[in-house]
């Protein structure tokens, strides 16, 4: 059963670090004329209120998107970011957060296409609601890894994959890795970002030992720390593990990343990773 609610969670410090992420990898798809498609295989519902109750249980968002509004001094790849919140709030206070499907649907073309998947039947209903005017979009009420696989390759041969999974189960952190390897074999060249949480760090290392084996080439990882390792539970970082990206990211995310840790790390103590885990 999925009980994960991403409402609790939207524009915390991990939506910061994947969405700066997803509006870079967009951007650079943007600036050629030929259509891509956008994959979001763990959609949630694309749009959260931050004046609900679940939003204000927490307010995760105090230290994430809302650290980063109306500043003046942000390095370009987090105002890009920024700039698609602002857009979604239509220039007004901040009171809403875009989820990734909203952010891609936002910056896609005419001609670029979407397919979003969301199991869970309440969150469908919303996701359903938010996109049902969109065009070139398919939504879809099934397991989006399943899902994934059987719209591979896409037509346009271009396209960006983001897999962001609740993790409710354990064997979640296989099933990305076995996707991600069917999926390369029938689109190799495509862009693929995985997020993941950091909770126990060797979780996030058997994750990555795991992403090695498969033999996939061209692999980077960017990871946000707001607090130190550690192994009571909770979320302390998470990370983005993304193969194929565009070649301008790693310069992006030397940009983005020490800012983002400094900013939003708790007494000072946030910390960052961008690494290389495969060349091309
Ligand atoms: C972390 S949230 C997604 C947030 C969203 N990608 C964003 O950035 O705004 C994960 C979502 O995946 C959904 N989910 C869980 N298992 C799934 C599956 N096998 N297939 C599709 N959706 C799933 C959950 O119901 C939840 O809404």
């Amino acid at each position: 059963m999925l009980s994960y609610r991403h409402s609790f969670h939207a524009g915390n410090f991990a939506d910061v670090l994947k969405h700066t992420i997803m509006v870079a990898i967009l951007n650079h798809l943007l600036k050629k004329d030929k259509p891509f498609c956008y994959f979001d295989t763990h959609s949630g519902c694309g749009a959260y209120s931050l004046h609900s109750s679940e939003a204000l249980k927490i307010k995760e968002f105090e230290n994430g998107i809302m650290q980063l509004w109306e500043r003046s001094d942000l390095p370009l790849p987090i105002q890009n970011y920024v700039d698609q919140v602002v857009a979604f709030n239509g220039k007004k206070s901040l009171t809403v957060y875009p989820g990734s499907p909203s952010i891609a649907g936002q910056m896609k073309r005419q001609n670029d296409r979407m397919f979003l998947f969301e199991l869970h039947p309440n969150e469908f209903i919303n996701m359903r609601a938010n996109f049902c005017d969109v065009r070139q979009t398919k939504i879809d009420n099934t397991d989006g890894l399943a899902g994934l696989i059987a719209n591979m390759p896409p037509k346009e041969r271009r396209g960006f994959v983001l897999i962001d999974p609740s993790y409710e189960n354990q064997s979640d952190y296989q099933s990305v890795v076995d996707t991600i390897q069917k999926s390369i074999k029938r689109f190799a060249t495509g862009t693929y970002a995985l997020w993941y949480p950091v909770v126990y760090r060797r979780t996030i290392k058997n994750l990555q030992r795991n992403i090695l084996k498969t033999g996939i080439r061209n692999i980077q990882l960017f990871e946000l720390g707001v607090g130190a390792d550690s192994d009571e539970v909770g979320m302390t970082s998470s990370g983005m593990i993304v193969i194929n990206p565009p070649w301008t990211l790693k310069n992006e995310m030397q940009l983005a990343l020490p800012f983002l840790s400094k900013q939003l790390g708790v007494n000072g103590k946030g910390f960052y990773r961008i690494e290389t885990l495969v060349a091309q």
